[in-house]
């Protein structure tokens, strides 16, 4: 692990619903106070979603040299977002980091949700010193993926977006998808199967990871579950994101 250059930053998970944040403690991975969620604004565009994570920011009173590390469901290059599966079309080609570095007057970094949670994984949860493959699957609106690789971050994996039986898995396997049609536990847990079993033939992992909101039931699905490699709750469960975001814009340099 690198040495973070600031023991605090912010995390904010901006999502489809509800825009995150707290102030983490890098040497801990603990948030160092109350989270605060504020609606996301819709629609939810580049403009009025930076207002709001500045909001986020600025419910806290931290010096304005703390980074942030912003969270987004959408492929991540550079700062860049690349595609847009639940969120507004106009973050297309849009760089995240500017806009929120220009909303907030803050030193930004942006990341993948999946991979800002993989990446606290490896830091401070259930992949910290797992040699081999770990992947961290997070469940909730859509399925996002982190490839970690001897505690080394591959990004921008979206294996949600796997066919799986003719269908982009995360529209059938998805938490949404068991909200959506009312599933059992038992019924989602047939789709989560599937899903996995193709996982597994293309990855061979090591650990699998369960993350997203969802993963605070873990004892209700979980244990459905056939797999070769074992599959754990993320140790942050749903911290993971902030935690995450945090602590890679503390280590940018
Ligand atoms: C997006 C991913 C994201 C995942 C979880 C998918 O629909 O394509 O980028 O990580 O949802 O939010």
């Amino acid at each position: 692990m690198t040495t973070p250059q600031h023991q605090v930053a912010f995390g904010i998970d901006i999502g489809g619903s509800g825009i995150k944040g707290a102030p983490v403690d890098l040497t801990t991975g603990q948030f160092l106070a109350e989270r605060v969620r504020i609606a996301t604004p819709q629609p939810a565009t580049p403009a009025a979603v930076s207002q709001t994570v500045a909001q986020v920011a600025d419910a806290f009173a931290l010096d304005r040299s703390v980074p942030i590390g912003v969270t987004f469901p959408a492929v991540i290059q550079h700062g860049v977002a690349l595609s847009a599966a639940n969120v507004d079309p106009s973050w297309i080609g849009t760089n995240v980091e500017t806009v929120v570095r220009e909303a907030t007057g803050r030193p930004v970094l942006a990341v993948n949700d999946a991979d800002a949670a993989g990446f606290a994984e490896v830091e401070y949860g259930a992949a910290k010193g797992v040699p081999g493959v770990v992947l961290v699957i997070t469940l909730g609106t859509g399925i996002g993926s982190a490839l970690i690789v001897d505690e080394v971050l591959v990004p921008n994996t979206e294996l949600g977006h796997l066919e799986v039986d003719g269908h982009d898995a995360e529209s059938r396997a998805a938490d949404s998808a068991r909200d959506r049609e009312e599933l059992s536990w038992k019924q989602w847990a047939e789709r989560l199967q599937r899903y996995f079993d193709v996982v597994e033939k293309l990855f061979s992992p090591d650990l699998i990871v369960v993350g997203g909101g969802v993963s605070k039931k873990h004892e209700k699905f979980l244990p459905l579950l056939d797999l070769r490699a074992p599959i754990v709750p993320a140790g942050l469960l749903n911290a993971a994101g902030i935690v995450g975001a945090a602590s890679l814009a503390a280590q940018r340099r």
